[in-house]
């Protein structure tokens, strides 16, 4: 079953959330915009995630769209927790005040969609957290999206 759903390509993005003092980011791929008015999107988070209780308990999460050239970020925040390591200072990542939320911005990347939660729903072994867009920063418009096909890392060409 992995094997055919792994011919999904997957957008890879980090997923941010702040706590209590404390940021930080997971990348994720299961990730989509759901509703155009009011601009909804979804992402599927697994309970385990140290992001999933801290969204859940703040209601607010930051969406920042990786480019071609942020593999090392999508690796290194898909494959440590922020349970065990400080993700932002360990990748050195330069980071911004949001307008609308608590949650900062991650520069360098695409873009940054501030979400307010508005729904949650259980799927299986993972949360669908549903935010509102509250507002939006495109930081590289013209950057290459890095994608994952077939559990390998690649781009969009154009
Ligand atoms: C390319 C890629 C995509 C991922 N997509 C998701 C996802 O959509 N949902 C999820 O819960 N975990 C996803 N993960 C796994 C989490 O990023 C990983 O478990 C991370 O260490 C969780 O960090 P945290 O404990 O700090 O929240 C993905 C990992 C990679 C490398």
């Amino acid at each position: 079953m992995g094997e055919v759903l792994g011919h999904i390509t997957w957008p890879v993005v980090l997923v941010g959330a702040y706590k209590d003092g404390r940021h930080n980011v997971m990348t994720a791929a299961w990730v989509s915009q759901v509703s155009l008015d009011p601009t909804l999107v979804m992402v599927s988070v697994g309970p385990a995630r140290f992001t999933h209780d801290m969204i859940a308990d703040t209601g607010e999460f930051v969406v920042s769209v990786l480019a071609r050239d942020q593999e090392r970020e999508g690796s290194f925040c898909g494959s440590k927790s922020g349970r065990e390591v400080d993700k932002v200072a360990a990748l050195g990542l330069k980071t911004r005040a949001a307008a609308k939320i608590k949650v900062p911005l991650i520069e360098g990347c695409i873009s940054n969609l501030e979400c307010r939660l508005v729904a949650r729903y259980p799927a299986g072994d993972h949360t669908l957290f549903i935010g509102e867009v509250v507002a939006s920063h495109v930081e590289r418009p013209d950057a290459v999206p890095l994608l994952m096909y077939r559990g390998r890392w690649g781009g969009f060409a154009r």
